[in-house]
């Protein structure tokens, strides 16, 4: 079945290349939706815990799982942020999953708290101890991954890190893991949309796999059929 824009629709067309950096926020975020959200716990060099959200973050790689999330200099100050920092010092981070359940812990704290501020202690975010690497699990989180950073890539005139971690461990509470596959619906995870908004899952919809996935789980042998 092929479909072909309606006639009436106008599109505005705007070049990327030099876009300041505000309008190519704007657009990106509002065009890249819904993002999930990464919030990241690291530890400084005295120990102390960072936790912050990042929606600029996917899986990118299986053989071993990648994450990458893209952390840029703070907009305020050119600062390099807290958990950049701490990670680049450290190579390591935890990936806590952001959900409908934590999202008023894990939106405070993304506000901008001093390097000598820990935002777990300041906002009491509950933690439990890694089993590879330093930075703790946070506990109201029911999906935690501990990282350790495989890459950081430079991205563009200098404003963006890519940050990449290879996965050392799952972590996944009973409530959504049955042993085989994290269940969403119980996840119920978060997005992140433009500006402050966020969206919980919403209609579901179940269509047959068309092409092969590893293990070939839900693959449809035949799809012409
Ligand atoms: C839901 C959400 C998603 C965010 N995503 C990003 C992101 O992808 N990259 C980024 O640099 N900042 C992002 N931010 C902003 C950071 O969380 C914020 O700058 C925070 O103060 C960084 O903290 P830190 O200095 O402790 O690392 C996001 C904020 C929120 C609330």
């Amino acid at each position: 079945m092929s479909q072909t824009a309606p006639e009436a629709t106008r599109y505005t067309c705007i070049d990327g290349d030099q876009l300041d950096t505000e309008t190519a926020y704007r657009l990106v975020v509002g065009c890249v939706v819904p993002r999930p959200v990464a919030w990241i716990t690291t530890v400084d060099e005295h120990g102390r815990v960072n936790a912050a959200p990042f929606s600029s973050y996917n899986y990118v790689a299986t053989s071993p799982p990648m994450l990458a999330v893209n952390i840029a200099l703070r907009a305020s100050t050119g600062d390099v942020k807290d958990t950049a920092r701490n990670i680049l010092r450290s190579r390591e981070f935890v990936v806590n999953v952001a959900t409908v359940d934590n999202m008023d812990l894990m939106h405070r704290s993304a506000a901008e708290y001093g390097p000598e501020v820990s935002e777990a202690e300041v906002l009491g975010i509950p933690l439990l101890p890694s089993r590879h690497v330093q930075p703790p699990r946070i506990a109201v989180s029911p999906v935690q991954m501990e990282c350790r950073l495989d890459q950081a890539i430079t991205l563009g005139r200098g404003v963006n890190t890519l940050y990449i971690g290879e996965v050392v461990a799952f972590h996944l509470a009973d409530t959504v893991f049955d042993g085989r596959r994290v269940d969403a619906e119980a996840l119920r995870p978060i997005a992140r949309l433009g500006g402050p908004r966020y969206a919980a899952l919403g209609e579901l919809f179940d269509r047959p796999m068309l092409q092969r996935p590893p293990g070939g789980e839900g693959w449809a042998d035949d799809p012409k059929t």
